[in-house]
């Protein structure tokens, strides 16, 4: 069987990725395809120990854990699911880490070693909108990661990695099934056949 491939959705908090990452599976199992939706943080014990830790952990533990947590991910979700043949669509995978504690800390190269060992996306796009329209977008804060300053700094980190060709950018300030359909032209050319059309 085929492997499956690994498409994430990034973005600052309040960008729409948990809408689109779940229109983009509704789709491709419309079309054909065997797909799943899957996010971070997880539920797994990693990450729960994340959530239950809230600011009282310093920005380099957080990192850590980030990765600890990605690597159960990997094990548990992503790689069963690959091998299967699915299209997983990761709503937070790696860039997100590089991003927020990337910026919270200064030093995205040591984010980038401590997640080395988990496999790359084949696809990952940013949802980008400004910092403003996502804060004013989220009417609860959930997250002590939710503060302009902050989001500022994440968005930077994000863009400059879209600049370089790690991710393909797409405008989060369009109506929602804009961005879709946007996404979804990107992400064709990536996309093996669907299960069903094959001869
Ligand atoms: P979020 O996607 O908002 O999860 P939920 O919708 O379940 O609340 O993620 C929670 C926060 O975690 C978000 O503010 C971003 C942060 N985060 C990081 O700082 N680094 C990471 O590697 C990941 C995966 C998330």
């Amino acid at each position: 069987m085929d492997r499956g491939i690994l498409v994430t959705i990034e973005g600052i908090d309040g960008a729409g990725k948990t809408t689109q990452s779940k229109a983009v599976v509704r789709w491709l199992k419309k079309n054909g395809y065997v797909a799943k939706y899957t996010n971070e943080p997880t539920s797994f014990g990693v990450g729960r120990l994340l959530n239950k830790l809230g600011s009282t952990a310093s920005p380099a533990l957080e990192a850590l854990l980030f990765a600890a947590d990605r690597i159960e991910h990997v094990r548990r979700v992503i790689e069963p699911g690959l091998k299967k043949g699915y299209v997983i669509v990761s709503d937070r995978y790696v860039h997100s880490s590089i991003a927020y504690q990337g910026a919270m800390l200064g030093d995205v190269e040591w984010v980038r070693t401590i997640n080395k060992f988990v496999p790359k996306p084949d696809v990952a796009f940013l949802l980008d909108v400004e910092p403003e329209l996502a804060l004013s977008r989220i009417k609860k804060p959930r997250s002590r990661f939710e503060r302009l300053e902050l989001l500022k700094a994440v968005r930077k980190v994000y863009l400059d990695m879209a600049a370089a060709g790690e991710l393909m950018l797409l405008d989060g300030s369009k109506p929602p099934s804009q961005v879709t359909e946007e996404l979804l032209a990107k992400l064709r050319p990536f996309l093996p056949d669907p299960k069903g059309k094959e001869p």
